[in-house]
């Protein structure tokens, strides 16, 4: 059984962003800029931005955290946006989630200009991801991919189901494997019988966000296996959707947790923001 480690996977890319961002220092007199717009408090938000600014640090990428009060109104945070959108030093802009319950968070996501939606959840990218068209991808669904893509997965013909529907993993994982010719059946909560339609699929994202839904009994043998969910246990330990020892012994290729698709998904994010910075460099464009 194969291991798919993200770490290997997500270190190419890292150096292929640390490489551009040199470049583009180099040609436009100034780094590619991230900004991280974080509303409140949440102690695992304040943990996932500082490793997203360690690892911007390292790329040579510039990056800022802008940290706004709970009580901020709706109108306030978009003119925040609305300045970064004016800003042409930024070019990545990234409202951290979970938002306060005040607004709602697709509208917010629209309110960043697509080109520097680095999160890939503004209406226009989603709309043109389900189109196949060039885009920004969401990041953790986009790491999957570069995961399949480093192991050499087959992921053309093959019979691929997906567990979660939301929308920053669930449904663009199943247009990014439907695009690259897999047979998708996507699962959520109301699926009836769900075992009947994993125990065929050769390629299985769980999604789920539930721990340890996935034994060995849902998995077809020699099936490739993708475990996207985190969760701490009762002992403080990290877990995911899949039950790694036992899924291991049908499974030709399973995803551990941690350190499978996790280190992914920072890794995709600074791959979106330099992106998005020379897209906007070669387009001439400062935005709006
Ligand atoms: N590794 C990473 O970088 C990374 C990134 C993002 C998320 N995650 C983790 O991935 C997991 C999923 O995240 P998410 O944001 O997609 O979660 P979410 O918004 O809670 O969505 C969960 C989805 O799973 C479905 N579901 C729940 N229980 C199910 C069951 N028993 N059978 C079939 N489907 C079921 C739900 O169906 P309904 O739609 O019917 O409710 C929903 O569509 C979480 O553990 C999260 O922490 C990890």
């Amino acid at each position: 059984m194969l291991t798919l480690f993200g770490k290997p996977v997500a270190k190419n890319i890292l150096d292929q962003v640390r490489d551009k961002a040199k470049q583009f220092e180099k040609a436009s007199g100034h780094r590619a800029k991230l900004v991280v717009v974080l509303v409140g408090e949440d102690p695992a938000s304040l943990i996932y931005i500082r490793k997203k600014g360690e690892t911007a640090e390292l790329l040579g990428l510039d990056h800022e955290t802008i940290k706004l009060p709970i009580s901020i109104t709706p109108d306030e945070l978009r003119e925040y946006i609305d300045q970064l959108n004016a800003n042409p030093r930024v070019h990545g802009i990234l409202i951290q989630r979970p938002l306060p319950k005040f607004t709602d968070e697709t509208e917010v996501a629209s309110w960043i200009v697509p080109e520097k939606d680095v999160d890939a959840f503004h209406p226009l990218n989603v709309g043109r991801l389900f189109l196949g068209l060039p885009c920004l991808k969401p990041c953790t669904p986009a790491g999957i991919m570069e995961i399949f893509k480093h192991y050499k997965i087959p992921v053309s013909g093959k019979k691929a189901c997906v567990i979660g529907r939301s929308a920053i993993v669930g449904k663009p994982m199943a247009a990014l494997l439907l695009k690259e010719n897999a047979t998708v059946f996507h699962c959520h909560s109301k699926t009836p019988d769900l075992k009947s339609i994993t125990q065929f699929s050769d390629i299985l994202v769980v999604a789920a966000g539930k721990p340890h839904l996935i034994d060995a009994s849902y998995v077809k043998q020699g099936a490739v296996v993708i475990d996207v969910g985190i969760h701490h246990n009762t002992n403080g330990k990290i877990i995911g959707d899949v039950v790694f020892e036992d899924v291991a012994k049908v499974a030709s290729a399973l995803s551990p947790v941690p350190s499978g698709v996790g280190p992914m998904t920072i890794a995709m994010l600074m791959k979106n923001t330099m992106d998005a910075a020379l897209e906007l460099a070669n387009s001439g464009s400062s935005l709006p």
